[in-house]
């Protein structure tokens, strides 16, 4: 399994510079790998580019050779920093995971989700709940990379220790590539094999 990145460059169209400029990026399923830059620094974005959410950019990402599909699903996943602006509001926590796939009770209570949230709006539940649904979202069983940005930042210290066990459980299991982006270096040295700052990467 092997992502892809290669001559990205990116400039959001409202902004005058570029915030990424020519990044070569190889990854496999062999290693869990760490992002880590400064705030503003452009990681998030870098996540969605190479995870097939935006496709405006210059460069080319490939899993395995070929290029990400645009309709079909993405067999690179990304767990978002902020789940909330992804959600569609008018839907129920049932449709935002069934969307993805069917979840079975057995991961709902492994991802420490309540049968009850599932008959709620995204905005009924706190950040850590919504985030819980955006891992397991992105679990699904198509999924190849799975890109983690920020994914426990809401999450309290405990919490944060299950939630990335049992996804990194199934990280091994499913044999998936796996990024983490993080600002925790004590996460980051403990879980991740190889780090990449994007500084050293990123040529703008
Ligand atoms: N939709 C957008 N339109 C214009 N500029 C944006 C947009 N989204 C992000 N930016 C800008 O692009 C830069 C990189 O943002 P990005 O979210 O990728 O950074 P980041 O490294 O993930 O930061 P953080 O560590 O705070 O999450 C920032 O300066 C940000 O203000
Ligand atoms: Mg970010």
């Amino acid at each position: 399994m092997e992502l892809e990145g290669t001559n990205i460059s990116f400039k959001y169209p409202s902004a005058k510079n570029y915030i990424l400029k020519d990044i070569d990026m190889h990854l496999d399923n062999q290693k869990i790998y760490g992002l880590i830059g400064d705030s503003g620094s452009g990681k998030s974005t870098l996540c969605k580019i190479l995870s097939g959410y935006v496709n405006k950019y210059e460069g080319e990402v490939t899993l395995d050779g070929n290029k990400l599909p645009q309709k079909e699903f993405c067999p690179v996943q990304l767990i978002y920093q902020h789940p909330e602006k992804v959600m569609n509001p008018k839907w129920k926590m049932n449709d935002v995971l069934g969307e993805s796939w069917d979840v079975n009770d057995e991961l709902l209570s492994e991802f420490g989700i309540q049968k009850s949230w599932l008959t709620r709006f995204p905005q009924e539940l706190s950040g850590g709940e919504l985030q819980r649904f955006s891992v397991l979202r992105a679990l699904n069983p198509k999924t190849k990379f799975l890109i983690a940005d920020e994914m426990t930042t809401m999450l309290d210290a405990i919490t944060q220790v299950q939630i990335l066990d049992s996804v990194l459980n199934i990280v091994k299991e499913r044999k998936m590539g796996f990024l983490l982006v993080s600002h925790d270096m004590d996460l980051v040295d403990t879980i991740c094999d190889e780090k990449i700052y994007l500084k050293d990467i990123n040529k703008v």
